[in-house]
């Protein structure tokens, strides 16, 4: 059985629901009277992104980025290609970027530098996960869902070696399956 190499569940279904229901009554509040457009960066933010679009009242559209890492996931290089780009212009638009984790920084900072080129009216990220303790570049994080320490985490979008992301928690494999 698949959940035979579950350590430990660090957040039920039900502390995932509850956490992003504040963050969008938040973004409900801070982008009040405009519309937004939601920019999902594939494959990780697929739950998170799902859940977040159903629970937000302001007027949105989502299109989403697919982008590969050169380098090992664990030696990220911060040189990033893009696999699927935006199917539209967003000159003008107030940008969310929907992460499910921010390790390192650097795939965030290049998505920014790069969208922030294309002159957004406001450029904000949104991360379910964001792991300060691995950074290498400074980026902001406006919206985030929980901090955590080194532990690697799978469920809710998030993968080891593509698999566990259907997982509706988010938990720790145990060692013998994901040495990280
Ligand atoms: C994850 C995540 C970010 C990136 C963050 O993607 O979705 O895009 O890593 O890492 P960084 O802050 O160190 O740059 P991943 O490469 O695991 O792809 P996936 O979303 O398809 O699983």
């Amino acid at each position: 059985m698949i959940s035979d190499d579950i350590e430990e569940i660090l957040f039920t279904p039900e502390r995932l629901k509850t956490r992003v229901q504040e963050i969008a009554s938040e973004i409900n509040e801070e982008y009040e009277g405009k519309s937004l457009l939601l920019v999902g960066i594939l494959k990780g933010c697929m739950y998170f992104m799902a859940d977040l679009i159903r629970a937000l009242k302001v007027p949105l559209a989502i299109d989403f980025m697919s982008i590969s890492n050169y380098g090992f996931s664990t030696q990220k290089t911060g040189v990033v290609r893009i696999l699927k780009d935006l199917e539209k212009p967003i000159e003008n638009q107030h940008i969310l970027i929907v992460e499910d984790v921010v390790d390192t920084g650097l795939t965030l900072g290049y998505l920014l530098k790069i969208l922030k080129e294309r002159s957004p009216a406001s450029l904000r990220v949104c991360a379910l996960l964001d792991k300060p303790v691995y950074r290498i570049m400074r980026v902001p994080v406006d919206y985030r869902g929980f901090e955590l320490d080194r532990r690697f985490v799978v469920g809710y979008g998030l993968d080891y070696q593509e698999r566990y992301r259907h997982f509706p928690f988010i938990c720790v494999l145990k060692k013998e399956i994901c040495p990280l």
